[in-house]
């Protein structure tokens, strides 16, 4: 119990800190949110984004997953990323992978995890669209680097193939995506400069244009 009750205790001990810096604290950040970013990260306790990013509560909205996936049926990617993009307007939508991910490798290697494996499917696909560049790097921890900057990239790519995304730059022209990396090793992030506001780099199979629903109202006006 002692170990439980520390984080109840550690609770207190932050509340007091905050009031002691702002009586009105709380009362503040009660009365609503309006962070200009949505985090997605990997579910690792050491990649806290707060902390890292030296942000506070109300700054980042934020979803966390083994391995900072973006996977295009997962409702809950799905509904953090529809709320922040279409209710909250964030202004920018960061993935933030982390060099040494667990998920990631696990994902390299062909034991068996148990339900995880079905979920590292998805980051042994980016493999395989990647094995020649990933291949030919034969020292393994380069190699391993390289997978985690590969999976962010490709995340960002998810990103921006989703209705959500496009939708929303074509409303608004925002929000911008962009890929980091986080060194548990250094405490730094890399911005990995895949940074998109627009479809024009996607494959066009990927993008999308004005829904059916739309196309048919135009018509019936037209008519
Ligand atoms: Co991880």
């Amino acid at each position: 119990m002692k170990l439980y009750n520390s984080l109840l205790e550690g609770n207190k001990k932050w509340v007091q800190n905050q009031l002691e810096h702002d009586p009105e604290y709380f009362k503040k950040l009660s009365e609503g949110q309006s962070p200009q970013f949505l985090w997605i990260g990997c579910s690792d306790s050491r990649v806290p984004a707060n902390e890292i990013t030296n942000t506070r509560p109300g700054d980042i909205f934020v979803h966390r997953n083994i391995a900072n996936m973006v996977v295009h049926s997962d409702m809950n990617l799905l509904s953090v990323l529809d709320y922040a993009v279409n209710i909250l307007e964030v202004k920018h939508v960061i993935v933030c992978g982390h060099y040494g991910c667990g998920g990631v490798k696990a994902a390299m290697d062909n034991q068996q995890y148990g339900l995880v494996d079905n979920w590292l499917r998805f980051i042994k696909d980016v493999y395989r669209m990647h094995s020649t560049e990933l291949d030919a790097i034969k020292n393994e921890e380069q190699r391993f680097d390289r997978f985690v900057e590969l999976n962010v990239i490709e995340q960002v790519l998810d990103l921006t193939k989703t209705t959500i995304i496009q939708n929303a730059w074509r409303k608004r022209n925002s929000p911008k995506v962009h890929g980091w990396v986080y060194s548990l090793k250094t405490g730094l992030i890399k911005d990995l400069g895949v940074n998109f506001d627009n479809t024009l780099k996607l494959p066009p199979i990927y993008r999308v244009e004005n829904n059916v629903g739309e196309h048919k109202r135009v018509e019936a006006e037209e008519a």
